[in-house]
């Protein structure tokens, strides 16, 4: 059986807040619904099949072996499943898992504790583990390649450094940033995989399945509806089937329709390419406060009076890879797609048509 603890790290807390439905950041409530609609196996899992695939040989490898799994890093925007394949990992291997995140570390000690209660096997799931402060990054270093820990007694002339013998554990890290993590730490993953969008074809198999899962009455239509407007990221599909289930529900058969879908969704304001009023007022605030950039991102959150980390985990990645945003090294720009896609014209604001 396996035995799941979280530690600390409230997703609450260290995920960037983001007020909109479409919003990848998890509150604890959401964190729980989300929870049942999580696929418990990769046999289950819909999507990312390279990483599939790869997870799937590198288990079934370790498990013939009968050795522990490498350690795993997982580098993906929010809301793609890295948290859930860290749990089929465990599952899989029969191992326990024990979840913590990079800012609920402070100290060597905050880590030291966990450590030393892992039996063999076990999966220490860090996510935000490019959050963790450098000693701690550098404390687990021996830990992960080595499996022995220096840890340092008492203090000033008294310090003693003792050795601490681990069992072979396997660190599953997650993070939306790989590039801020220290090149040492990156390199003691020995399996590296990269999360991307998912396609509307998977979303659609992800809403159906939800919907088999809450009872939900859905046509292939309104799956795709909900899927094509969930910014690849099945957090928000399962998102948006509970918010449209609700409008199907109270106003209609709670048959989930694409007609259906569409009206509830414009009612979350969820525009036509799954846009959210952050996403946009992104956009216009590129196009019609900086002329359609480039600015920077220091002065977009000023202006928007959210937070940089925000912009750039949750906003920014699904932009670019749509089209709707370039980024340059002078600082941010929309393209022409994003203006036409808001009704909206640069040049409009350049001869003051605009209000500011
Ligand atoms: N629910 C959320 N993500 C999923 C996935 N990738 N496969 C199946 N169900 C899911």
């Amino acid at each position: 059986m396996s035995r799941d603890k979280i530690i600390s790290g409230d997703d609450a807390d260290e995920t960037p807040v983001r007020e909109a439905v479409v919003s990848s950041a998890l509150d604890p409530e959401e964190d729980r619904q989300q929870w049942n609609l999580r696929p418990k196996t990769l046999s289950e899992y819909i999507g990312q099949t390279t990483v599939v695939e790869s997870l799937n040989i590198a288990i079934t490898a370790a498990t013939n072996r009968r050795e522990p799994l490498e350690h795993v890093l997982l580098h993906g925007s929010p809301g793609l499943g890295k948290t859930t394949l860290a749990h089929i990992i465990a599952t899989a291997m029969g191992a326990n898992i024990i979840a913590t995140s990079g800012p609920a570390i402070e100290k060597p000690k905050d880590v030291m504790g966990i450590l030393s209660s892992l039996e063999v096997g076990d999966v220490l799931f860090i996510d935000e583990i490019h959050r963790l402060s450098r000693v701690v990054e550098e404390f687990l270093y021996s830990a992960m390649e080595d499996f022995q820990v220096d840890f340092v007694l008492d203090r000033g002339a008294y310090a003693k450094t003792i050795k601490v013998p681990l069992k072979r554990f396997t660190l599953v890290g997650a993070t939306t940033r790989a590039g801020m993590l220290s090149a040492p730490l990156r390199d003691r993953f020995g399996i590296f995989t990269h999360m991307d969008y998912y396609e509307t074809e998977e979303l659609k198999r992800i809403v159906q399945r939800s919907a088999g899962i809450l009872s939900v009455k859905i046509d292939p239509k309104g799956a795709e509806e909900i899927a094509r407007r969930s910014r690849g990221t099945p957090r928000i599909a399962n998102r948006l089937l509970r918010r449209v289930r609700d409008y199907a529900e109270v106003e209609s058969d709670g048959t989930i329709t694409r007609e259906l879908a569409d009206i509830a969704l414009k009612r979350e304001m969820v525009d036509e390419m799954g846009l959210d009023k952050l996403d946009r007022a992104f956009l216009r605030t590129i196009i019609e406060f900086y002329d359609g950039g480039p600015v920077g991102i220091e002065a977009l959150s000023a202006t928007l009076n959210e937070e940089t980390d925000t912009l750039v985990d949750m906003v920014e990645p699904y932009l670019l890879k749509i089209g709707f945003l370039n980024r340059t090294p002078s600082g941010r720009k929309a393209t022409r797609t994003a203006c036409e896609h808001l009704g909206m014209n640069t040049a409009k604001r350049k001869q003051g048509q605009l209000p500011l």
